[in-house]
């Protein structure tokens, strides 16, 4: 008998068994959007093929289209055909779509929320949901108010018996911490908080969860953690994409708001906090939250943050416009579509540990990555020439593409002098895993048809956070125009000069 196998600790289920989705539900509101045809949808389908989602499950789209539910179900065919991550299997395709209806109607429109209840209860009765729905707001956050209220008016936030009833948030929750704390305010006085699950895609990453198998079920990495070790960390999100179709929803946001805010700050708060007591919702949103409460911003924002917009320039080969004559933005916005700024953490591990945080459209290729780059040897006892092309020393989780983590360091290059250069050590999870790696939506999904909170922000961290990019917004409002950067470049001057005047460098992914 192994050591494990005489824990007393040991929770006898296997966790290895697939975590499959009990009866339920789900509708999406805003179901013609982008996001649902785009992630929403395909995420259905890849679940219900790998065989996670309940026979009966049903899903409804409401929405102001006049539809009849055959036409919806051809709209989420045409939606899987082109953007499911798993193969199309016509018996797979014919149970999941005889659970497909259509609501039509707008939000404020009473009938139609008495004929989505209708058609929940039908569904309880047809196809065995059991009472337990998701309701999916992918819509603007102005239109949140009205839909939780229609919702808790038409008895349908409430759950019946041991039911369940759940909302689903995207985001932005916001645009400062103001409108943030009211929108929780609204969001609450409808459903209980474990009721509410708030989507940052980013959390469903495989990657990004691996940020917390790498420090906390290894001991290599855990000890150079640290003030002692770590010389700064830099956190990328850069994209080739400009804003597309997107301005009515970008423009006025910035990059910024758009990711910093939620992405990048729970990636900074996932490499920076203390090991959570379990892996679950709770303790691991008292570490996240500790760690972004002990975020300090720099005191000169005006040296240590950087916003910018792309100009005119190639991409791939092509000519791209630039970001003031991309449809739909008005010629003079401000709107930044590069951001940088400079954080530290007051706390016992990170003091004096500079994060750096950047995001931006239009850069020269997309790549998301955090870097831990490490101090230098305290001293080098070969000659400084056959040393020169040494760096720092550096640990990089790959969140996307090509996930993995490299492990950069000096080695001794063949021959007969003591020549010291860098090499890398790559793990990929193409190579070492057979598995491909469901989309982020995929897991959030059944995550929230499990009810398990684990990879959702709670409130409070994205309350924090917005208290941490609030003075930064003031500060770039109140300091005029923006830098600008040529589309398909790695950004602007200006960030550069930023880290070159802490004797540092961006890395160029
Ligand atoms: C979204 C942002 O949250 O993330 C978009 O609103 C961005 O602007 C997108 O393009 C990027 O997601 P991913 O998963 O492709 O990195």
């Amino acid at each position: 008998m192994t050591g494990s196998d005489t824990n007393p600790l040991r929770d006898p289920q296997d966790r290895r068994l697939p975590r499959i989705a009990g009866p339920s539900g789900l509708v999406i509101f805003g179901v013609t959007g982008d996001l649902s045809r785009k992630k929403l949808m395909p995420a259905v389908y890849d679940l219900a093929n790998r065989g996670l989602l309940p026979p009966g499950f049903s899903l409804v789209g409401f929405a102001r289209r006049d539809w009849e539910d055959e036409d919806f179900a051809q709209v989420v065919h045409d939606s899987v055909k082109e953007h499911a991550r798993t193969p199309f299997r016509e018996e797979v395709w014919q149970q999941l779509s005889e659970g497909f209806r259509f609501v039509q109607g707008d939000f404020d429109d009473d009938e139609a929320f008495e004929r989505l209840r209708t058609t929940v209860d039908d569904l309880d009765k047809a196809r065995g949901t059991g009472g337990n729905f998701a309701f999916y707001l992918s819509v603007p956050p102005k239109f949140f108010p009205l839909v939780v209220q229609q919702l808790k008016a038409h008895h349908l936030a409430e759950p019946a018996g041991d039911s369940w009833r759940r909302a689903v948030i995207e985001k932005p929750f916001g645009h400062d911490l103001k409108s943030a704390e009211e929108l929780n305010r609204i969001v609450h006085e409808v459903f209980e908080p474990d009721q509410v699950f708030r989507i940052d895609h980013y959390l469903g990453k495989e990657t990004v969860q691996n940020i917390l198998a790498l420090r906390f079920a290894n001991t290599m990495f855990e000890p150079i953690w640290n003030r002692s070790y770590v010389d700064h960390v830099q956190i990328t999100m850069a994209e080739d994409i400009g804003i597309g179709g997107r301005a009515g929803y970008y423009d006025g946001i910035g990059a910024a708001r758009d990711v910093i805010q939620n992405h990048l700050l729970q990636l900074l708060a996932l490499t920076a906090m203390e090991e959570p007591t379990a892996f679950d919702a709770q303790a691991l949103v008292a570490e996240k939250t500790k760690a972004l409460e002990s975020v300090r911003l720099p005191e000169d924002l005006g040296r240590h943050t950087v916003r910018a917009q792309y100009t005119a320039g190639w991409q791939g080969g092509v000519k791209v416009r630039g970001y003031l004559e991309e449809d739909g933005i008005d010629p003079h916005s401000g709107t930044d579509t590069y951001a940088a700024i400079k954080l530290e953490i007051d706390n016992r591990r990170w003091a004096g540990v500079p994060f750096y945080l950047r995001a931006g459209k239009r850069l020269g290729r997309r790549v998301t990555e955090i870097a831990v780059v490490f101090q230098r040897a305290p001293h080098l006892p070969f000659d400084t020439t056959d040393t020169m092309e040494l760096g720092q020393n550096a640990l990089v989780i790959r969140v996307q593409p090509d996930e993995g983590i490299t492990v950069r360091f000096g080695s001794k290059v063949p021959g007969t002098s003591m020549e010291v250069r860098d090499v890398t050590m790559d793990f990929a999870y193409g190579e070492s895993f057979t598995e491909s790696s469901p989309e982020a939506y995929e897991r959030l999904l059944l995550d929230v048809l499990l009810g398990d909170a684990n990879l959702f922000p709670r409130p409070q961290e994205v309350e924090l956070s917005w208290k941490i990019l609030d003075p930064i917004e003031e500060h770039w409002a109140r300091h005029g125009k923006p830098e600008s950067y040529t589309a398909g470049t790695w950004g602007p001057k200006a960030a550069d000069e930023m880290l070159a005047r802490d004797g540092r460098s961006w890395r160029r992914p």
